[in-house]
């Protein structure tokens, strides 16, 4: 039977390296944004490293600009590797990314410096980019990883603002030319730490009181996650002299598809998601009837099959819109990740070592996306999540973890990690 070996860890460290990065691409009112290869990121991406070194980790950026701190074990083979991603959405928290790269350099400091050199090698990730936020370039850390990135990608993809992904690479001093050296096969195995960006494990830790063990969850899988571009073309037109039958006001169709797709998701149950959430109304004019409209549909489900049967009904419905308003309908996928099983080995370590610790393993299912989504279908990976509180408001500024779920969950981390390399 395993033993328990308790690694104390500094809570007040992993606080006050969460509130320095959060400094980082603050803005002066709302929350910070860290967009991948913009000039907060590349703040951000000195510091940790500056942070890795400071620790005494063998570092090394990879061709895209993850951060890896290795600590050589005493065998050979390829590291267990701990850590998450350092970007933001825009006006995004403290923790969402972030408590898994500084807790894994918690935890991986404190096993050295109280166990001595580990048996297998461990290694710090701080991934350059998971969000999908400034470019759509869909977690391109993981997928610079494990060799998904297509070679022309650097040259197709722009941010909001038009500017192309290559410039931007260069000017943080990667070329985008030798994006494919990034792949690796060096991960023995991936755990990350992170917060649970929902309200479930909070509302159980409400109705089972104060008193009883804190909560701490193990991820059992990842929910898919499918985008779409609808891009619905009607008719600009004079608002006070166009009659309001006969236009072909775009921004009708997609408001009808945004409030339809919701009914969907909740006709599907509990686990479906689609959500219209950005909007580019062309020309955007008060006195202008809506002659163009482009709107995102984010799909999501743990079941494969549901995902792509909700991207495919959302497809229809935006389709059905546009005939029955004289519209024309054009639709993108830009991406699809499909949902993953984490290894359940792995699982039931971090089950053993949040029960080890005198917490409370609860299984979960991840609803957002991972830098796990991607590696878990390479290499063995499992998540750490962590009660979010503020009902588990995430992705803006309300988002919230207590220092004390944040100490308990890079304690778990440290134990499992403790139990898979020494
Ligand atoms: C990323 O956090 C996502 O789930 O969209
Ligand atoms: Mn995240
Ligand atoms: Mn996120």
């Amino acid at each position: 039977m395993e033993t328990t070996q308790r690694v104390e860890i500094d809570g007040a460290r992993v606080q006050s390296l969460l509130d320095e990065l959060h400094a980082i691409g603050r803005r002066p009112v709302g929350g910070t944004f860290r967009g991948l290869y913009s000039e907060a990121w590349r703040e951000a991406h000195a510091r940790i490293k500056g942070w890795m070194a400071e620790a005494g980790l063998e570092v090394r950026v990879d061709a895209v600009g993850n951060i890896w701190g290795l600590v050589p074990g005493r065998e050979a083979g390829p590291p267990i590797v701990a850590g998450s991603h350092y970007d933001t959405v825009p006006d995004g928290g403290k923790y969402d990314g972030q408590l898994g790269h500084v807790g894994a350099l918690v935890a991986v400091e404190a096993l050295r410096r109280q166990l001595g050199q580990p048996r297998r090698s461990l290694a710090v990730l701080a991934a350059c980019e998971e969000e999908g936020s400034r470019f759509t370039c869909n977690f391109w850390a993981s997928r610079a990883i494990t060799g998904a990135i297509g070679a022309d990608e650097p040259y197709q993809l722009r941010d909001f603002d038009g500017v192309l992904l290559a410039d931007e690479m260069r000017a943080s001093g990667f070329d985008p030319a030798r994006v494919a050296e990034a792949a690796t096969n060096e991960i023995g195995a991936f755990l990350e730490l992170h917060i649970e960006q929902g309200p479930i494990l909070g509302r159980m830790a409400d109705a089972a009181g104060a008193s009883a063990p804190r909560i701490v969850g193990a991820v059992t899988a990842i929910t898919g996650t499918g985008r779409l571009l609808v891009t619905l073309t009607g008719q600009p037109d004079h608002t006070g002299t166009t009659p309001m039958p006969g236009r072909r006001d775009a921004l009708l169709g997609a408001a009808e598809v945004a409030l339809a797709l919701r009914e969907m998701a909740l006709g599907v149950g509990p686990l479906a998601r689609l959500t219209v959430a950005r909007m580019e109304v062309f020309p955007n004019i008060p006195n202008v009837v809506a002659g163009e409209v482009r709107f995102t549909v984010d799909a999501r489900h743990p079941e494969p099959a549901v995902e792509l049967q909700l991207m495919e009904s959302a497809r229809q419905r935006a389709h059905d819109a546009a005939r029955t308003r004289g519209l024309e309908c054009r639709v993108d996928e830009l991406w699809n990740q499909p949902p993953v099983q984490m290894a359940p080995a792995l699982v039931e370590t971090v089950r053993q070592s949040i029960a080890a610790l005198g917490y409370r393993p609860v299984d979960i299912v991840a609803g957002a996306g991972h830098d796990s989504q991607l590696l878990g279908r390479r290499f063995p990976t499992a998540m750490i999540f962590t009660i979010t509180g503020n009902g588990g408001r995430s992705h803006c500024p309300d988002e919230y973890a207590s220092p004390e779920d944040c100490q308990a969950g890079v304690e778990v981390l440290a134990e499992a990690l403790r139990r898979l390399a020494y």
